[in-house]
């Protein structure tokens, strides 16, 4: 129940983001295809640099807070047992270093994204191939430019949402990010017809409900924990960079795979891409759910972890592989029965459904394979093992290439399909590996158990 308490909420949380930019598309696709395809260069850019640098940020911070929160309650406790006040401050609120920690580097890496972006966005635009006498330059600029202004409170509020993903609470930031993204389905129409801003008003419709998102869950925060703290303890700044520049090397070892996987579909000509287009744009959609699982696994484990409550470690990790590997199964089944129906939605062209059609084996039989990688995922990060994380995604990056590059070029699209469904499946055996020796940080959990 407690799982399912955090991942349900979470799981609408992360829906939210894909049925805003939905919005947003449908809203700007009305001004005209040019503008569509400039907003479309633009949040790709976006995109990008949020998976690098703000992800990485959130997850870190989910895991440091359970942690910290974890052994303030067991101290609490201890303290009550032996009668002694706890040390808070005149308000009662706790000060976490973790949480302040997170906060300032957030305040940092946003106001350093802004100024890249809106420096660099002629660089960028040439980069994405818009060169100055293309007819998509003008707008494309102006929104990345607009939209660079957004880059703060986006980066404070994942880290805020680490801190209550730590805190198991993942309701109140679904509350806050429901409430941005109605804001800006509300400014959207105002801005870009009523007042006729066109593309700008876009751009600053999803900026201003960045700030509201970023002001409530700072303020819902504000009343559990210190937000600033001045003696910034340098030992938590050296562990959240280490961390994240692993993590970033992770990202950056799934882009390689998924990148060399699309461009070697590219190569079989536009049909064959547009039905594996239609199969990777379902695979990723489903992930939601098992994603949301994952994050769960990774708030619990780290509380129980970090208390060294082994025994309640183990059942959690017990738990979310079970439940992972059901709701992989049930999404497969649901896939199967579901999927042409829902390819159809994306296209008319008998040819491309035929090729989406023949991925089908592909698209729902991997989903198991799917869930038990994500939840590995959340229970790594549970325990902080990013180096174990990093690391052996550089291998099974490297290894899926390969295979993607070999298999591609004899089997077409079968060959593609086959090279993600092995980059899923020995995602799963390094985890279960590791997990299955006890070595590392599991070696711990597993330890009271001989008895
Ligand atoms: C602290 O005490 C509360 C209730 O007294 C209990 O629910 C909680 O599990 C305890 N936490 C730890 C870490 O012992
Ligand atoms: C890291 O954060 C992202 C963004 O919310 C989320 O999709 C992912 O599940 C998180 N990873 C883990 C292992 O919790």
């Amino acid at each position: 129940m407690e799982i399912l308490a955090i991942a349900l909420p979470a799981a609408l949380a992360l829906a939210a983001d894909p049925i805003a930019s939905l919005v947003d598309t449908a809203f700007v696709g009305r001004l005209g295809s040019v503008e569509l395809a400039a907003v479309g260069v633009s949040v790709s850019v976006f995109n990008l640099v949020s998976k690098l640098f703000n992800v990485p940020l959130l997850n870190i911070t989910t895991s440091f807070v359970a942690e910290e929160q974890a052994l303030v309650t067991k101290s609490d406790n201890e303290s009550i047992r032996i009668g002694q006040d706890r040390m808070v401050d005149d308000q009662s609120k706790t000060l976490l270093p973790s949480v302040s920690t997170s906060l300032a580097l957030a305040a940092g890496i946003g106001i350093a994204e802004a100024v890249a972006l809106s420096i660099g966005s002629g660089f960028l635009m040439n980069t994405m191939g818009i060169t100055v006498d293309s007819p998509m330059r003008i707008p494309a600029e102006q929104f990345l430019t607009l939209r660079a202004f957004g880059a703060p409170p986006i980066v404070i509020a994942l880290a805020a949402q680490g801190t209550f993903r730590g805190f198991k609470d993942t309701k109140t930031p679904l509350f806050a990010v429901g409430a941005g993204n109605l804001l800006n389905a509300t400014l959207d129409p105002i801005l870009i017809f009523f007042f006729g801003i066109g593309i700008g008003g876009a751009a600053i419709a999803t900026v201003i409900s960045e700030y509201l998102i970023a002001f409530i869950l700072l303020w819902k925060l504000n009343s559990k924990v210190l937000l600033v703290n001045p003696n910034i303890d340098g030992r938590r700044v050296v562990q959240y960079l280490k961390s994240g520049a692993l993590l970033i090397g992770r990202t950056l070892a799934v882009l390689v795979t998924m990148t060399l996987a699309t461009s070697m579909a590219a190569r079989e000509g536009p049909i064959p891409m547009a039905g594996h287009q239609i199969c990777l744009q379902v695979w990723l959609a489903v992930s939601l759910l098992t994603d949301a699982l994952a994050l769960a696994g990774q708030a619990l484990l780290a509380g129980g972890y970090s208390q060294g409550n082994y025994g309640q470690a183990r059942e959690v990790i017990y738990r979310v592989l079970q439940i992972g590997l059901i709701t992989g199964v049930a999404l497969a089944i649901i896939l199967f029965l579901g999927f042409g129906a829902l390819s159809s939605l994306f296209t008319k062209d008998s040819e491309v459904l035929e090729i989406a059609w023949s991925g089908i084996l592909f698209v729902a039989g991997s989903q198991p394979m799917n869930a038990l990688a994500f939840v590995l995922d959340g229970l790594y990060y549970g325990v902080s093992d990013f180096e174990y994380a990093a690391y052996s995604m550089f291998l099974v990056g490297m290894i899926s290439s390969v295979f993607l590059l070999v298999a591609a070029s004899i089997f077409g699209l079968a060959g593609v399909w086959t090279g993600l469904f092995l980059f899923m499946t020995l995602r799963v055996v390094a985890g279960i590996w590791r997990l299955g020796t006890k070595s590392g940080p599991w070696k711990l959990i597993w330890s009271d158990m001989e008895q």
